[in-house]
């Protein structure tokens, strides 16, 4: 079956029960990665070559918005080849710019957009234009950005007119690489230095490929400076696999008896790996086989077989390197043995979907005995037995979708789950894959 065709048509998709998920599987690329790859490419002098792009639709959102500011885009498959522009080559765009459900999307761009000499108007979909922005909006204006929105300039659409920029030395509220992204790309066109501080370090995809290109950049622990950029060189670039995306399969793999995967290719960057250190935590079995680097970031092999997962505390400082991996870690407390109690998880409220309402709901409805927190998610696990099944609704949030599909995979019942396309975010061709690997 054309596995693409299945995804876009899949609306309300039914996951029973397993025997095992088996072979192999190499995951699309890095979500992070893609985006920063074609908003640098864009900006870069020359061509920038980039293989294992992510051709979800929240990078396609990013692809469109520089087509729009007269990027030559060359996309076929996985291979993206950007011709830039160069620094203070972008030009107004005739409409809209439309982040669709792209969080990283609009943040980045906010600050890109802050600094250009033209004015531009960026909106996003329902849920996108619900997600706070006033966090990315504070720190623009303080460097000297105009910036006009719903809300006080809260919410988008967000209206920017490009101005000349002044560096300045920031502490965030809040450890969010979207946030600290948004202020470094601005900081490319300020005058004088930019210095970002995190509570905590975020992941640092940006800063990393900053450097690639060729950027004045350092890093000293949380604190990350900038200096203005006259130019930035085009390069090739291999995307690793995102290990968002495979965390749904080491979840999938661990909790159905008879499992034996192997993941290639995964990115391993250290600010990502939380979930490898959660599910160690939890005892899982799996080995990170091979590693090596590719344009600046790890990349891993990585083997998992089924395991008797325990449950334990999870604290924020432990989620913030696996923030995308909370559905899916949902799961894996759903099938241990003992309670789960997840804490520190307050930013989940303001993803694609509130994502700790919407996990205890789905839990609930799959018969998983769970309370809410204001911070987190308190969840009895079902000791290794297969849980009952019933129907939940995504919300149109790819990753409870992804997760509530692995969860399936041990359900007495099965998991009917509305709102399945959405996995066409991040992961198209997820149930092609798992299809491939199920036993
Ligand atoms: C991302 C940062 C994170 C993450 C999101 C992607 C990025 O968001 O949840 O999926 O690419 O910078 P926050 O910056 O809001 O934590």
């Amino acid at each position: 079956m054309d596995t693409k065709k299945k995804d876009i048509f899949a609306g309300t998709v039914t996951v029973a029960e397993a025997g095992g998920l088996k072979g192999e599987i190499t995951v699309p690329g890095d979500k992070s990665i893609s985006h920063r790859s074609v908003i640098l490419g864009a900006i870069a002098d020359g061509t920038t070559e980039i293989d294992g792009f992510l051709q979800g639709e929240d990078n396609f959102s990013t692809l469109k918005a520089f087509r729009s500011m007269g990027v030559a885009c060359h996309q076929v498959g996985a291979r993206l080849t950007i011709t830039g522009s160069g620094i203070d080559g972008l030009k107004e765009p005739d409409d809209v710019i439309d982040a669709g459900n792209s969080g990283t999307t609009a943040r980045l761009l906010m600050g890109l957009l802050s600094a250009q000499s033209f004015f531009t108007v960026l909106t996003g979909d329902s849920s996108l234009r619900k997600r706070p922005m006033k966090r990315v909006v504070a720190p623009l204006v303080k460097m000297g950005a105009s910036i006009s929105g719903r809300n006080g300039g809260a919410l988008l659409p967000l209206a920017i007119t490009g101005k000349r920029l002044k560096g300045i030395t920031y502490s965030t509220p809040v450890a969010s690489a979207q946030l600290k992204s948004a202020i470094l790309l601005a900081g490319l066109y300020a005058e004088g230095e930019t210095i970002v501080k995190e509570p905590e370090k975020s992941r640092d995809h940006t800063e990393r490929m900053l450097r690639h290109f060729g950027a004045d950049i350092s890093v000293d622990g949380t604190s990350v400076r900038v200096t203005p950029a006259r130019r930035l060189t085009g390069c090739r670039i291999r995307v690793p696999g995102d290990i968002s995306s495979a965390a749904f399969f080491m979840v999938g793999a661990m909790i159905t008896p008879g499992s034996d995967l192997v993941l290639r290719n995964v990115g391993t960057n250290p600010t990502r790996t939380g979930i490898i250190h959660i599910l160690e935590k939890m005892g899982a079995s799996m080995e990170v086989i091979s590693t090596s680097e590719i344009s600046g970031e790890t990349v891993s092999d990585i083997r998992v077989r089924s395991s008797m997962l325990n449950g334990c505390e999870i604290s924020g400082a432990e989620l913030l390197p696996a923030i995308d991996e909370f559905p899916i870690i949902c799961v894996a407390a759903a099938l241990a043995s003992g309670t789960t109690t997840i804490s520190g998880a307050a930013e989940l409220r303001i993803k694609e979907s509130d994502r700790v309402a919407v996990m205890s709901e789905v839990l609930t409805n799959v018969g998983v005995k769970n309370t809410e927190k204001d911070d987190g998610i308190i969840i009895e696990g079902s000791g290794g037995n297969s849980i009952r099944g019933g129907q939940v609704n995504s919300y149109g949030d790819h990753r409870i979708a992804m997760s509530m599909a692995m969860a399936g995979l041990r359900s007495s019942n099965g998991v009917v789950i509305a709102g399945a396309e959405s996995v066409d975010v991040s992961f198209p061709g997820f149930f092609g894959h798992l299809a491939k690997v199920r036993v």
